[in-house]
C-alpha cells in the first residue's frame, strides 16, 4: 500500500458527502511532543447521498489512535480498522454521536501542515487537507460544521489560547495549566479551522460595521514585533470599509484576530475570525521593510479580509473549484490596492507578474485550466494560474458586464450561497442572472489551459474613412489538450485609436456607441470566433491601435507596431498601461538587436529612439514619477525568456545589460538630475507618491552603477550609510553587490558585514540580506549560495529562508544557476532531497526552474532532466514532489 504510485483524483468523479457532521467539539491538551485531541462529532447520514448504508470513512494521517466511541460506547477492534490514512467504522447508524481520542506530535512536525511548532508558538494550518492530521474527520470542504474548540495548555509557556469565533470561557486548572473554549457560530469546513498558543503580545484596535455593530481588531505578535503592526491595523480597516462600499459585505463576528508566526508555508491563511499571517506579510516599519514590502502586507491583509465573503461565507465545493475562492478574492484585493494607491501602477505590476511567470506557467508542463480536472495533491495546485489567472478571468466578467451589473451579479452570488459549498458555474450563473447575457463559450477560460494568442492586422481606406481591425485567435498544445481540440474563447478586447492630436472617435460598424465613455474613445472589441473582422467608420486618418487596453484579457497580442508607433503610444495614448507596453515593446526589440550583436561578436549601438524616448519620460515634469519608473526598467531576464522560444541565458544576460550601459552613458545627465531631485529629506512614509519618488531615484541609481566613473557607487555608499528606510537601504546594497568587483569588492563587503551586523535580530531583514546575495549576477553565484546554507543566519526549515535563498538564486539569477556545468542544477536538485523529508510542499515548490529544462539548450536540458531524474529515484518521494517530477519529464 504504502509504497504504491500516488493516484490522481477527478472532478468528474466527485460525489456529494455519505454523512454530514452537525456539531464538531475538539479538546486539545497542548503538548510539544504529545498533544491528546479528543473530537466528540454530531453526525448523521447525508439525504442526497445515494449510498445509503454506506461505512463511515474519515481522514486521518500521522496520529495515534487512543480510542474511539460510538454513542457513548467504546467500539471493539472488529467494529472499526484504522490505517495511515483512514479511519472506517462499519457499522455507524444514521444518525449518531463518534468520539475519538488520537495523539499527534506537533514538534516533529516540519511540514507545516496541520498541528505545529513555530519557534514558541502552537499553531496550525488545514488548508486544504491539513485537519485530517489533527484527527479523523470528514476532511472535505463540502461538509460544513459548527465547531466548539476547548484548549488546555500550561499557562507560563502558552498564556494565550486562541481558535476560531468567540471566546465563551476560560479558567485555571491544575498543576499550572489553563484552558480557554471558543465557539464558532458559523458553520465551516475543516479547512478554516485554527488554533494558536503561545506567548503573544497584541495590538488592539475597533472597526464600526457600516451597521454600527462593534468588532474588535487584535494583532497577535510576538512582543519584538509590538511595533510593526500599525500598517497592517490600517489595511485591515481599510479592507473592512471598502467591502461595505465596493461590494455591500458587512464584517460578521464581534472579533477579528490576525496572529503572525515565522514559519509558514504560504503568505496567509483566512480561518474564521482568525488569520494567521507568514510575518512576512504582517509586519512593516520604515527601518525595516521595503516599500514592496508595506504594499504586500497591504494587499495580503486585504485578500484575507475579503476571503470572509468570498471563500468562507461561500466556500467551495471542492478543490477543483479553488479557483471559485481564490481567483475572485485575488481580484477583490488587486481592485482594493488599486484604489488605495496607484490604479496603473497596480496594474502593471500585476500584468508583469501574470506575463512572466504565470504565462511560464501556463507554456510548460505543469499548465493546467483554471479549474483543473484531476490532481495528484491539491498543494500543488495552489499556483499563479488559479490565483492570477483566475483573477484575470473574473476581470473579464466584469470589464464584460460593466461594474454595476457585476455588483448585481456579486450580490446575487453571496445571497444564493451564503453558508453553502459552491461551484465556478455557480459563480458564473449569479453573472449571468444578474446581466442576462450567456456566458456559455466564456465558460472555455476556465476548462482550456494554456495562454491564447491574438494575431491583430488591420488596413485603411482612405476614401471610405474607413478602418478595418482583423483579429485571429489561437490557443496552443497544453499537456492536456492539443490546438486543434481547443475552441475559440470569448475574448474581451479593448482598445483605443490613436490619431495625430490624440485619441479618436470611435464608430464601430453594426453597433450603438459605447455609452460607459463619454467622448466615445473607448471601445471593448468581443472576439468569439477564430477570425473576426471590426470595421470602424467615419475615421478622418489612419490610427495607430492601442490595444488590448488596461491588458483586458490574458492573452499574447501580436500587432507589427513599428518603431515610431511605439514611440507615438508611449507619449501619447490615454491608457496608462498601453503606454507601459509600448515602452516594453520597443525596449524588447533593442534588446534582441543587442542579443544578435551579443551573438556575432558584433559591435553594437542602442537605437537613438529608444533613447530618446526615456530621455522625454525622464524631463517631462508633468508625468507621474510611478508611470516614470516603469516606464525606464527594462523587460526583466523572466520575461525575456519567457518570450523566448529557446533560451539564451547570456545573450539574454549580457545583451539586456548593454542597452542599460548605454542608457546610462547617454543620460548620464538626466539620470543624475532625477536621482538628486527624488532623494529629498523627509520622514518616511508608505504614501503612493513617496514610493513612486523613491522607486524612481533607486531606478536611475541602478543605471548610473553601470558607468565606468564611480558616480553610481558613490551615490550608493553615501545612499547605503544615510538612509532612513529599507527601501533605500536595501537598493544600495544590492547596488554596490552588484557593481564592478574591481572598484566595489571592498565596499560591497564591508556594507554586507555592516548590514549583518546591525540587523541580525530581524529575521525578516536578514531574509532581505540572504537574498540580496542569491541573486548577485557576479560569477561564482553557486560557492556563495553554498556558503551562506552554513551561515548562522540560514533555517532549512523556515520557508521564509528557504525561499530568500534558495528560491531567489534559482528564479532569479539565471547568469549562475543556470551556469554550463551544471552545478546550480545539482545545488538545487540536492536541496529538493533533502526537504522532501522535511517540507514536502516548500520541496514541491523549489522544483518549478528544473521543470523548464525544454526551453534551453540540449546541453543544459540534459543536465536539467538529470537532475530530475535523480529527484524521482529518491526513496520516499511525497506525493508533492512525485507529481510535479513526474509531469515535467
Ligand atoms: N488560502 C490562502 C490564501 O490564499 C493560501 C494558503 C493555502 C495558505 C494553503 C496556506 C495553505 O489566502
Ligand atoms: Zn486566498
Amino acid at each position: 500500500m504504502k509504497d504504491a504510485q500516488p493516484q490522481a483524483i477527478y472532478l468528474a468523479d466527485y460525489q456529494v458527502p455519505d454523512f454530514l457532521i452537525d456539531k464538531t467539539e475538539l479538546l486539545f491538551q497542548l503538548d510539544p511532543e504529545q498533544t491528546r485531541v479528543a473530537t466528540t462529532l454530531r453526525m448523521r447520514r447525508n439525504p442526497k447521498s445515494e449510498a445509503s448504508d454506506a461505512p463511515l470513512i474519515l481522514n486521518g494521517q500521522d496520529m495515534l489512535l487512543e480510542q474511539v466511541t460510538l454513542n457513548g460506547r467504546v467500539l471493539s477492534g472488529d467494529e472499526y480498522s484504522a490505517d495511515d490514512q483512514y479511519l472506517t467504522i462499519h457499522q455507524p447508524g444514521d444518525d449518531f454521536v463518534l468520539e475519538t481520542v488520537v495523539v499527534i506530535n506537533p514538534a516533529a512536525n516540519t511540514s507545516l501542515e496541520g498541528l505545529y511548532k513555530s519557534r514558541t508558538m502552537f499553531c496550525t494550518q488545514c488548508e486544504a487537507e491539513g485537519f485530517r492530521k489533527i484527527t479523523y474527520y470528514l476532511d472535505r470542504p463540502d461538509v460544513l460544521s459548527e465547531f466548539v474548540t476547548r484548549i488546555e495548555a500550561d499557562k507560563s509557556e502558552f498564556p494565550v489560547l486562541l481558535s476560531n469565533g468567540n471566546r465563551i470561557d476560560a479558567g485555571e486548572l491544575e498543576q499550572g495549566r489553563h484552558f480557554a473554549v471558543w465557539h464558532d457560530p458559523f458553520r465551516k469546513p475543516a479547512y478554516l479551522f485554527a488554533l494558536v498558543a503561545g506567548t503573544l503580545s497584541v495590538v488592539e484596535d475597533t472597526f464600526t460595521t457600516c451597521s454600527g455593530r462593534q468588532v474588535d481588531l487584535k494583532i497577535f505578535v510576538e512582543e519584538k514585533d509590538l511595533d510593526k503592526c500599525d500598517h497592517a491595523m490600517m489595511s485591515l480597516k481599510n479592507s473592512m470599509r471598502w467591502d461595505e462600499e465596493v461590494y455591500g459585505r458587512e464584517y460578521d463576528l464581534d472579533i477579528f484576530m490576525i496572529v503572525a508566526v515565522d514559519d509558514f508555508n504560504m503568505g496567509a491563511m483566512e480561518n474564521k475570525g482568525l488569520n494567521i499571517f507568514n510575518t512576512s506579510c504582517v509586519l512593516a516599519k520604515p527601518e525595516t521593510t521595503t516599500d514592496a514590502g508595506f504594499q504586500r502586507v497591504e494587499g495580503v491583509v486585504a485578500h484575507e479580509y475579503f476571503h470572509n465573503w468570498s471563500g468562507n461565507r461561500v466556500t467551495c465545493r471542492d478543490w477543483f473549484q479553488l479557483s471559485l475562492k481564490e481567483g475572485f478574492t485575488v481580484f477583490r484585493d488587486a481592485e482594493f490596492s488599486a484604489d488605495m494607491n496607484s490604479a496603473t501602477v497596480k496594474r502593471v505590476e500585476d500584468v508583469s507578474l501574470l506575463r512572466t511567470m504565470q504565462f511560464a506557467e501556463d507554456g510548460g508542463p505543469m499548465a493546467h485550466p483554471v479549474r483543473p480536472p484531476s490532481f495528484i495533491e491539491i498543494s500543488n495546485f495552489y499556483t499563479l494560474t488559479i490565483y492570477e489567472k483566475g483573477a484575470e478571468v473574473v476581470r473579464m466578467i466584469h470589464t464584460l458586464l460593466g461594474q454595476k451589473t457585476f455588483r448585481k451579479g456579486s450580490d446575487l452570488y453571496f445571497d444564493r450561497h451564503d453558508g453553502e459549498a459552491a461551484t465556478i458555474e455557480d459563480f458564473v450563473a449569479a453573472m449571468e442572472q444578474a446581466s442576462g447575457r450567456d456566458l456559455t463559450q466564456f465558460k472555455l477560460w476556465y476548462s482550456q489551459a494554456g495562454t491564447p494568442e491574438l494575431h491583430v492586422s488591420d488596413s485603411y481606406d482612405e476614401a471610405a474613412q474607413q478602418y478595418r481591425l482583423v483579429i485571429e485567435q489561437r490557443c496552443p498544445d497544453t499537456p492536456e489538450a492539443s490546438a486543434e481540440e481547443k475552441l475559440p474563447m470569448h475574448i474581451p478586447v479593448a482598445i483605443g485609436l490613436l490619431g495625430d492630436a490624440g485619441n479618436l472617435a470611435i464608430h464601430l460598424q453594426g453597433a450603438l456607441p459605447d455609452t460607459e465613455t463619454p467622448d466615445n474613445t473607448h471601445r471593448v472589441l468581443e472576439l468569439t470566433e477564430a477570425r473576426q473582422e471590426f470595421v470602424f467608420n467615419q475615421l478622418p486618418e489612419k490610427p495607430v491601435p492601442a490595444l488590448l487596453r488596461g491588458f483586458s484579457a490574458p492573452v499574447k497580442l501580436h500587432y507589427d507596431y513599428s518603431r515610431d508607433e511605439l514611440m507615438r503610444l508611449m507619449s501619447a495614448e490615454d491608457d496608462g498601461f498601453c503606454r507601459w507596453d509600448a515602452a516594453q515593446q520597443l525596449a524588447v526589440e533593442v534588446i534582441y538587436d543587442a542579443m544578435q550583436a551579443w551573438r556575432d561578436h558584433q559591435e553594437f549601438v542602442v537605437d537613438a529612439r529608444l533613447v530618446q524616448a526615456y530621455r522625454s519620460v525622464l524631463s517631462d515634469k508633468s508625468l507621474d514619477k510611478a508611470m516614470v519608473s516603469l516606464m525606464l526598467q527594462l523587460p526583466s531576464e523572466a520575461y525575456l525568456s519567457e518570450l523566448a522560444d529557446s533560451i539564451d541565458v547570456e545573450a539574454i544576460h549580457f545583451g539586456r545589460r548593454e542597452v542599460r550601459r548605454q542608457i546610462a552613458e547617454a543620460l548620464k545627465f538626466e539620470l543624475s538630475e532625477a536621482y538628486a531631485e527624488n532623494n529629498p529629506e523627509t520622514v518616511y512614509k508608505a504614501s503612493a507618491e513617496q514610493i513612486a519618488q523613491r522607486s524612481l531615484k533607486n531606478v536611475c541609481l541602478s543605471y548610473l552603477l553601470l558607468l565606468d566613473e564611480s558616480i553610481g557607487i558613490n551615490l550608493a555608499q553615501q545612499q547605503f550609510s544615510q538612509a532612513n528606510n529599507m527601501t533605500d537601504t536595501i537598493a544600495a546594497l544590492h547596488g554596490l553587490l552588484g557593481a564592478d568587483p574591481h572598484k566595489a569588492q571592498d565596499l560591497a563587503d564591508q556594507a554586507l558585514a555592516n548590514f549583518y551586523q546591525r540587523w541580525q535580530q530581524e529575521a525578516l531583514v536578514v531574509n532581505q540580506w540572504l537574498m540580496a546575495q542569491a541573486i548577485c549576477s557576479l560569477p561564482d553565484g553557486v560557492a556563495r549560495v553554498e556558503k551562506l546554507m552554513s551561515h548562522e543566519a540560514f533555517d532549512l526549515k523556515n520557508p521564509n529562508k528557504v525561499r530568500s535563498l534558495i528560491g531567489a538564486f534559482c528564479n532569479n539569477n539565471a547568469i549562475n544557476f543556470h551556469i554550463e556545468s551544471g552545478e546550480g542544477y545539482r545545488f538545487l536538485a540536492d536541496q529538493i532531497i533533502t526537504l522532501n523529508k522535511l517540507n514536502p510542499q516548500i520541496a514541491a515548490r523549489l522544483v518549478t526552474p528544473l521543470t523548464k529544462w525544454r526551453k534551453y539548450d540540449a546541453a543544459r536540458q540534459q543536465l536539467m532532466k538529470n537532475e530530475l531524474e535523480r529527484i524521482r529515484s529518491t526513496e520516499e518521494l511525497s506525493k508533492d514532489v512525485f507529481e510535479v517530477v513526474t509531469k515535467s519529464l
